[in-house]
């Protein structure tokens, strides 16, 4: 990887950016969101926060981003078509599983649409949001050393990290550097060859016996997890055959029941 000095950080809690050949990284200290610093960048910039003030899960939940997790918001374009957009939530969840993957982190599997898991419990949460028509901001946050269960008790019981599950644990600027690397990598893909080009290598990531249970809004569809289709929409078999297909906008929320059929 290259590094080199772009130019003077702006604010005073940030360090100097750094080029990483094809990206250009802003190392933060403190920051309120990674996401929202990201906001006005153009593509292919990305910030990294020692700690986030403010950081931000989906469903606006508050994501614990204390010191020694991995924090960090990449700008990507969204290509062409509507599909690409749509695809980002998914095509960052592969990204993340991938490089952890080929760090030696395991067990690892996703949890729709695109929670990164270790068994029951949560490794890394992905959050992509669109402010400006063409970009894509893909948030990612990483369990590394930290313990957001200390600092949040409601989670206990519920979250893991890289450092459980590896050893050596990378350093943090090299594994932003391989999760920059492969997301660019992945986001070209999509825009050449589409993303039903990615769906084989996303659905071996899923746990494909589980029994989940899919919230619509007037309804819920309870069977088999079955992967997403060509066009990234959830799959579930129902045990009498009938099989549900919904895209992510319609689903208000996935629960996954334990063997037993009760909800987790
Ligand atoms: C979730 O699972 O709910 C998504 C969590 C996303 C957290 C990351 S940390 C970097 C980026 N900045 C944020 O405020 N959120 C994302």
């Amino acid at each position: 990887m290259d590094f080199a000095q772009t130019e003077p950080c702006p604010t005073g809690t940030g360090r100097d950016p750094a080029r990483r050949s094809e990206w250009t990284v802003r190392q933060m200290v403190t920051v309120g969101s990674t996401n929202d610093a990201a906001a006005t960048m153009p593509a292919w910039n990305a910030v990294r926060a020692d700690r986030q003030t403010g950081g931000r899960g989906r469903h606006q939940r508050r994501w614990v981003s204390d010191a020694g997790g991995l924090w960090l918001s990449a700008v990507v374009p969204t290509g062409p078509t509507e599909q690409g957009w749509a695809a980002l939530p998914l095509a960052a969840g592969l990204t993340v599983c991938e490089t952890l993957q080929s760090l030696g982190a395991a067990p690892l599997r996703l949890r729709w649409p695109n929670d990164v898991m270790t068994g029951p419990l949560k490794v890394a949460g992905l959050l992509v949001d669109m402010f400006h028509p063409g970009l894509a901001v893909v948030g990612i946050g990483i369990n590394v050393r930290n313990r957001p269960d200390a600092t949040d008790f409601t989670l206990s019981g519920q979250v893991a990290r890289l450092e459980e599950m590896m050893s050596p644990v990378p350093a943090l600027d090299a594994l932003t550097a391989m999760l920059l690397s492969r997301l660019r990598h992945v986001v070209e893909e999509i825009h050449a060859r589409g993303f039903s080009a990615l769906v084989p290598r996303l659905n071996r990531w899923w746990d494909s016996e589980r029994l989940v249970e899919v919230e619509l809004d007037s309804r819920s569809f309870r069977g088999f997890f079955g992967g997403v289709d060509a066009a990234g929409r959830l799959q579930v078999r129902a045990p009498d055959g009938d099989v549900g297909v919904f895209s992510a906008h319609q689903v208000t929320r996935l629960r996954e029941c334990e063997p037993t059929g009760g909800l987790q």
